[in-house]
């Protein structure tokens, strides 16, 4: 039987766990590996809120993949690389476009409902269409695809009596050991460190191989369309655990999320523009054909950077995005959620613009992984939305990110079996965790002031458009702010807004190093001392940690 949810049979405070395999995420990339397991394979599979808390929940567009015959996989590889601004690994692009049928199909076999149309090509999907995208190839349940996936996902954990739930448990770090492997230093991740967040107590879990699956970072930014769980834990901790980062410069803005004072970011999705809608400025202008000539439905760089000139330009809070000129049945059929959301938000998008502004929503960079999701360090692995695959280069393009979980959930699938038929020559066990030294703290306030610190700094200074003296501003703050985080950290208990404000403080850090690296505009970094795009500058950032160890190519 499946532990019950929350709770861990048989498990005292300081007992260490084992696994074969830790899974640290529920979202579409998380839950995806650990249902294709095989049943032999014990699994834990832990989220830090309810598992179906994250991103992926909250997903409305769809996911992309060529299921239609006048759309082909070349066209879906060139839309991905025209979007990623040159710096899209193409063999990798390839080879998650090849593999989106396959993996659409299985989601429907695991019970994912997306919505039909038996008018629409071959598939007998409804495809819709966003951003960057020369063709209809957005399958979606109606406008909130992340519920779809994310719910039928968790349900059928049931059947999976082999998967463990640690529901409430945030991971605070990686156990990872460093030996000699013949004449080589080797780094091996053996399980991780997860507060029991409602027990208030720290459990080591160790397993031969452990995944990261972790999700986004886009909290460390004041405006986000992203829920409060994305403040890029696992890139922080694999950083810290000795993993190269890459292009953390590229946060993506979505254009569109709603502005209201109690929307929290709420999106809307680019399928609307997709369907039709059209930005306007407060008179009623359009203005995106004056930017591009793919007008509305140009990538999100260029559409974000816009809204954000006109805002400046003009002085306002929004701009509106206005779908009202088509026929109210086809707005609420294809947009429910939005229109009911609206609604009580006291807009009727059936009829009226609905006033929208730029939010952070998607981290392009993030762990270093190869072609089969390990990261480098022996055992560790990242999918998913903290994972730097090559695939979005310098901007991703729509619907692309739930593709990349499901691709590289089943990629990793198979490294960890193959891992796991080998014996465990560096088998290590875990160190208790230490408390001795810690008190409880006795200053809360002071996480709570970093957070908005930090979170408004990075929206003003690090933000749609950049320039050196705002890089060099937010590097000073944040030096400040990790100083003194840390002092905290080494001093009192754990909490979980301490350890994501710590994560937080990281991966601010990782974002700004690499936006002072890059002197050229591209994609999604703009930096208004080096307008012009250079493509002697065609590389990914890779930052470096100190305590990197190289792996040899193909060790497992
Ligand atoms: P998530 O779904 O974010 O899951 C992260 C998991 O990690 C959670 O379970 C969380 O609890 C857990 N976790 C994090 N840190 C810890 C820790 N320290 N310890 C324990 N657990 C931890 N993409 C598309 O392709 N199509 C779309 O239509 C689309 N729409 C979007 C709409 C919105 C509003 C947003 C925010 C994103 C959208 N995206 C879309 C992007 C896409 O949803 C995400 O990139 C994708 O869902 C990420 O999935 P994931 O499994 O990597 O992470
Ligand atoms: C949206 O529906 O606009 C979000 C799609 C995405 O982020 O891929």
């Amino acid at each position: 039987m499946r532990a019950p949810r929350g709770t861990i049979n048989g498990m005292s405070d300081s007992n260490t766990l084992n696994f074969d395999v830790l899974i640290i995420g529920s979202g579409a990339a998380g839950l995806s590996l650990a249902l294709r397991m095989p049943a032999a394979v014990r699994v834990a599979l832990v989220a830090k809120r309810e598992l179906e808390e994250g991103n992926t929940l909250y997903a409305q567009g769809g996911i992309s993949a060529v299921l239609d015959a006048r759309d082909s996989v070349d066209s879906h590889v060139a839309d991905t690389l025209a979007a990623g601004a040159g710096l899209c690994d193409e063999d990798v692009v390839r080879m998650v476009v090849e593999q989106g049928p396959d993996n659409i199909r299985w989601l429907f076999e695991e019970g994912v409902e997306f919505t039909r149309s038996p008018a629409t090509g071959d598939s007998g999907y409804h495809l819709t269409r966003e951003g960057g995208h020369s063709h209809r190839r957005v399958v979606h349940a109606a406008d909130a695809t992340g519920r779809a996936v994310e719910t039928t996902l968790v349900r059928r954990l049931d059947s999976h009596p082999n998967v463990s739930v640690f529901e409430h448990f945030i991971a605070v770090d990686l156990a990872v050991a460093e030996h000699r492997d013949g004449r080589r230093q080797r780094r091996t991740c053996h399980g991780a460190y997860l507060l029991d967040i409602r027990g208030d107590h720290v459990v080591p879990v160790a397993a031969r191989s452990v995944v990261l699956a972790t999700g986004g970072a886009s909290k460390v930014y004041l405006y986000t369309s992203n829920p409060d769980v994305a403040t890029g834990d696992g890139i922080a901790m694999a950083w810290r655990a000795g993993c190269r980062v890459a292009n953390m410069e590229f946060i993506q803005f979505h254009p569109t999320c709603l502005y209201h004072p109690q929307a929290k970011s709420f999106l809307i999705s680019e399928a609307v523009r997709g369907e039709g809608g059209r930005l306007l400025l407060p008179d009623g202008t359009r203005f995106m054909p004056d930017f591009d000539e793919r007008a509305e439905l140009a990538p999100r760089d260029i559409v974000a950077r816009a809204i954000d000139h006109e805002m400046k330009r003009l002085g306002i809070d929004s701009v509106f995005l206005d779908i009202s000129h088509k026929p109210a049945a086809e707005i609420e059929r294809l947009f429910p959620t939005i229109h009911q959301r609206c609604l009580e938000l006291g807009f009727d998008m059936t009829c009226e613009p609905l006033p929208v502004v730029p939010a952070a929503h998607y981290t392009c960079g993030g762990i270093k992984t190869d072609q089969r999701a390990r990261t480098d360090v022996h055992g560790l692995y990242t999918i998913g939305e903290a994972a730097y695959t090559g695939l979005h280069g310098a901007n991703r393009m729509a619907s692309n990110s739930l593709l990349e979980c499901l691709v590289f959930s089943e990629l990793a699938l198979a490294d960890i079996l193959e891992r796991l038929q080998r014996p465990a020559s560096d088998g290590s066990t875990i160190p208790p965790w230490d408390e001795s030294r810690v008190t409880d703290s006795d200053e809360e306030v002071v996480v709570s002031h970093n957070w908005d610190e930090l979170r408004r700094f990075m929206w003003d200074y690090v933000g749609i458009v950049r320039s050196n003296k705002r890089l060099q501003r937010a590097q000073r703050r944040v030096n400040l702010l990790r100083h003194e985080i840390n002092e905290y950290y080494g001093n009192f208990r754990v909490s979980n807004d301490l350890l994501e404000l710590r994560n937080l403080v990281d991966v601010a850090d990782l974002i700004i190093q690499s936006a002072m690296r890059r002197r050229e505009s591209r994609g999604l970094h703009f930096n208004r001392d080096f307008p012009d795009r250079d493509d002697n500058q065609a590389v990914p950032t890779m930052l470096i940690p100190d305590n990197y160890v190289p792996r040899r190519s193909g060790a497992g």
